[in-house]
């Protein structure tokens, strides 16, 4: 497949559609079953999040490379309200939504690398890099 793919995220079928393009990206790179499953966890935390909270948005996944290495990378995009404290949306446990306030907190821990980007009312920006050992 090309090197990017990005699904824009309308409806929950769009997370499951990217949650699969992860899990087949994953696989090519020759990333293990359970690498496989957290990188797909990541990918559908992040879709979800951007369905719920910002009402549509897209997800691209890349193939990276870096100094020898290679890596998956998760790009989620969203138009949405933005994050107005994002230290505070890396606690554990913390939600505006009666969610588990676990999404976020669990993605930095799943995936190697961790970024987010966000500016209130212009939207989020969440880039995180798997690698491959
Ligand atoms: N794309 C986004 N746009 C705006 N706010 C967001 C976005 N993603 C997350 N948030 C905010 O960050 C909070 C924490 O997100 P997180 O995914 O960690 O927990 P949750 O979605 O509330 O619960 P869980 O994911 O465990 O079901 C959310 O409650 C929401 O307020
Ligand atoms: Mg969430």
């Amino acid at each position: 497949m090309e090197l990017q793919s990005c699904v824009k995220i309308m409806n929950e079928w769009d997370i499951v559609a990217v949650r699969q393009l992860g899990r087949n990206v994953a696989k090519e790179l020759g990333f293990g079953t359970v690498d496989q499953a957290r990188i797909t966890t990541a990918i559908s935390e992040l879709a979800r999040n951007i369905f719920l909270y910002a009402g549509q948005g897209e997800v691209s996944i890349e193939k990276c490379y870096h100094e020898g290495k290679r890596g998956l990378k998760v790009i989620a995009k969203d138009k949405g309200p933005g994050i107005s404290d994002i230290r505070k949306v890396l606690e554990d446990g913390f939600t505006t939504s009666g969610g588990l306030g676990a999404g976020l907190p669990g993605v930095r821990r799943l995936m190697d690398e961790f970024d987010i980007q966000s500016e209130i009312d212009e939207g989020t920006e969440i880039i995180a890099v798997k690698w491959l050992r």
